[in-house]
């Protein structure tokens, strides 16, 4: 760690991030609209597996939101690296950071154990609230530990 940490701030990608005029911003607006495309399709998808608007059907609804918010994930996962990279040693020096990945883990395999499971369809209504529930309390710590970064 102690030797991967300055190596990934000499890479030309953590460079780029330091030196380039509109490149921390350019990066910091896709974590941001990732963020939004993720935590906006997932917390109408929690909503709906917390019993909200239960007449709608959950299966098509989740084949519409879970490409979104995996899409979201993925812009936000990418740019978020790319930040990271900007000061690595002082990232990783945050509690508050790993923090902020520890919960974006749990979040994650919350939804795998859910899918790979039972499966949205099979589930019990309490299986489902339950993963809905985690999800949206997970979710939303990890975006308040993301602003708070910036003020620790
Ligand atoms: C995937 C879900 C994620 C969410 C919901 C999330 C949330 C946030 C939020 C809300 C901010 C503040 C943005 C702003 O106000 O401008 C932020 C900033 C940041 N995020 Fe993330 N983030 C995620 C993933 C990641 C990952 C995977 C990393 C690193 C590997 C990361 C690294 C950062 C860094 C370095 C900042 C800048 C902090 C600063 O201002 O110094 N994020 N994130």
């Amino acid at each position: 760690m102690e030797a991967l940490l300055p190596w990934l701030a000499g890479t030309p990608p953590a460079e780029w991030m330091r030196l380039s005029r509109w490149g921390y911003a350019a990066v910091n607006t896709l974590h941001v609209l990732g963020i939004a495309l993720l935590v906006g399709a997932i917390t109408a998808l929690d909503l709906r597996l917390l019993g909200w608007r239960r007449r709608l059907p959950l299966v098509p609804l989740a084949r519409l939101l879970q490409p979104v918010a995996i899409g979201g994930l993925c812009l936000a996962l990418g740019a978020g690296l790319l930040l990271f990279l900007a000061d690595p040693s002082g990232y990783a020096a945050m509690p508050l950071f790993w923090l902020k990945l520890s919960l974006i883990s749990l979040a994650i395999a919350n939804a795998l154990a859910l899918s790979l499971g039972a499966g949205l369809a099979h589930a019990t209504p309490g299986r489902l609230a339950a993963a809905g529930g985690v999800s949206l309390g997970l979710w939303l710590a990890v975006v308040v530990c993301g602003r708070l970064l910036a003020f620790v």
